[in-house]
């Protein structure tokens, strides 16, 4: 009996300790504190993003330092690992969108934001030009901004290697723009196919989703999109339930390269148990309106084509470099060899420039381009930058006490004193190491409640898939979930789901 009254007790305590923290991150998200506005006189810090990188740096940075400025088409920021749940419903897309406006409001010193596309970066005359590239254009909407300081945290855009036919006809999965369209025409493709009359091979083609890409992206999709046919629609729409199809496409000889051999089998045979194809060893060469066509590499290692045609088909094969970098690239020699996009040095200065900075998917610093790398970057900017302007406003008390020395001969003893401590203080600040990036682990949803890691762990690697990693996958993607609203949200939606089921009407 004592040992439930215990056990009764911590769990009372736990819930009101939980209720006490959701309240108190609920209080502090509507009711930010007053904001002043940085002098002026201080430098300009611009940031080009609103993704993991630029987060991560504007969460962290001091912002009376500086005067910032942050500049991004989306006025939000995106939490990428639960975007393949958008695109079924499973998570409901603005769960996972934090508003920028609240990110900026809640920082000491007043930050600004524009709403645009950075077009140019002039690295010389340090200007950047802005398009407002929205529905809506006021009488300005191009202009250049000045900076003193830029950080380059734009992202990458989708490689499609200029296949011919991907960019009219295929998905994409980057942005939420790209869930909704994918969410919307997976339902058309099942509607279209019980339209009265409609063929069988018809019917076939429009209830057959390919993935083309094995990365996490094209993985995590194809586990997303089988759960819901299994889960939801072969429920509601019986007729098609033995004639769905999902086919992922992959040109190496297995999927997720970055994970271990394990996994990679463990994820197979989960793929075979779910019914997914998959092919490996099969390059897509040219996408038609109903058709991908592509060259494989059979067992005998001879090439043949195949032709699949298709109802739904989502491209996930990587980042290609955005126009904006591209051309920043073009006018800077040192960076005539980077291809995948800006090269940086080990203080994430992009090479052969001054006071520009690049992190996340468009720099080239030597590791992946993943959100826990961008992050991670993004944060060691804060650090640096916090830094400088602590060195900074030392640097300028030491000119003052210097100057004062000769006025104030009296007090010149305990004024060389000041200044001995002050030079002390700035020597100890000055030794910033290089940034160093910590790899947590490699997560991944598979679909049918079962997830694959590869987590570093105790120095060593543990690698685990099925269902308890499934439990570990969501409560680690929630813990990382930017606000406490977000972290609410989706808790709802995945009751929701589990509760109601997906909701299959096509918007
Ligand atoms: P982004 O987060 O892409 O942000 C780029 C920002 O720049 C955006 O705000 C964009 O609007 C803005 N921008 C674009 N062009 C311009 C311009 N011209 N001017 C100004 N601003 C511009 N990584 C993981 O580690 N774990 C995961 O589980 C994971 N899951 C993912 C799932 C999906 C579906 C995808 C697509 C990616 C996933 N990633 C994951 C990768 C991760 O999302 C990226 O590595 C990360 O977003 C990179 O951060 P970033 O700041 O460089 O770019
Ligand atoms: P990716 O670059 O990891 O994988 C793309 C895949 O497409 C490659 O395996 C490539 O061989 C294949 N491919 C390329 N062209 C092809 C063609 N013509 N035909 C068939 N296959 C082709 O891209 P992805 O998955 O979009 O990931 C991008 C980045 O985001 C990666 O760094 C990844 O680690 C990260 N990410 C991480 C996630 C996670 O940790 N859960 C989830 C999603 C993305």
């Amino acid at each position: 009996f004592r040992y439930f009254r215990f056990l009764w007790r911590l769990t009372y305590l736990s819930a009101i300790a939980g209720t006490a923290y959701l309240a108190h991150g609920v209080w502090e998200l509507r009711h930010p504190e007053e904001q002043f506005e940085p002098d002026p006189s201080k430098k300009n810090l611009v940031i080009l993003g609103t993704g993991w990188g630029a987060v991560s740096l504007l969460k962290k940075l001091d912002t009376e330092n500086y005067n910032v400025i942050v500049i991004s088409p989306r006025n939000y920021f995106l939490f990428t690992p639960l975007l393949p749940s958008c695109t079924t419903g499973t998570v409901e897309h603005r769960s996972i969108m934090e508003p920028i406006r609240s990110i900026t409001r809640h920082k000491q010193a007043a930050v600004k934001f524009y709403e645009a596309e950075a077009t140019k970066i002039d690295h010389v005359n340090k200007i950047i030009t802005i398009d407002d590239n929205s529905d809506i254009k006021g009488a300005m909407s191009k202009t250049g901004v000045p900076y003193d300081m830029l950080v380059v945290s734009v992202g990458a855009e989708n490689a499609t290697f200029g296949i011919p036919g991907v960019r009219e006809n295929a998905c994409f999965l980057k942005e939420i723009g790209d869930a909704q369209q994918i969410r919307k025409k997976i339902m058309d493709c099942v509607e279209t196919a019980t339209f009265k009359d409609q063929s069988p091979e018809e019917i076939e083609r429009l209830l057959h989703m390919v993935v083309v890409g094995g990365g996490p992206t094209g993985v995590e999709f194809a586990g997303e999109l089988q759960d819901f046919f299994d889960q939801d629609v072969k429920k509601w729409v019986p007729e098609i339930s033995d004639k769905v199809k999902v086919t992922l496409i992959e040109a190496l000889p297995n999927v997720l390269p970055m994970f271990s051999k394990q996994l990679i089998d463990y994820t197979e045979s989960t793929f075979k148990e779910e019914k997914i194809t998959i092919k490996t060893k099969t390059a897509v060469k040219k996408v038609t309106e109903s058709t991908v066509e592509a060259e494989a590499t059979g067992p005998d290692g001879k090439k043949y084509t195949e032709i699949l045609p298709y109802g739904l088909l989502v491209w996930a094969t990587g980042n290609a470099v955005r126009p904006v970098v591209g051309d920043l690239m073009s006018q800077i020699p040192a960076q005539k060899d980077s291809r995948r996009g800006l090269a940086v040095n080990e203080y994430l200065v992009v090479q052969g420039t001054h006071d520009i900075w690049a992190v996340g998917d468009c720099a080239v610093s030597g590791y992946a381009p993943t959100a826990q790398v961008a992050s991670q970057e993004g944060s060691f900017l804060a650090r640096l930058f916090n830094t400088m302007a602590k060195t900074e406003a030392i640097e300028d008390h030491i000119h003052d006490l210097s100057s004062t020395l000769n006025l104030k001969p009296g007090n010149a003893a305990e004024i060389a004193k000041e200044i001995e401590e002050n030079e002390k203080q700035l020597r100890r600040i000055k030794d910033i190491k290089p940034f160093h990036y910590t790899h947590q682990g490699s997560l991944a949803y598979i679909g049918s409640d079962r997830a694959v890691a590869d987590v570093s762990w105790l120095n060593g690697n543990f690698a685990t898939g099925g269902g308890l990693t499934y439990l570990f996958w969501r409560s680690a993607y929630l813990s990382m979930c930017f606000s406490t609203r977000n972290r609410v949200l989706v808790v709802i939606d995945w009751a929701k789901s589990k509760v109601f089921g997906r909701d299959v009407s096509r918007e």
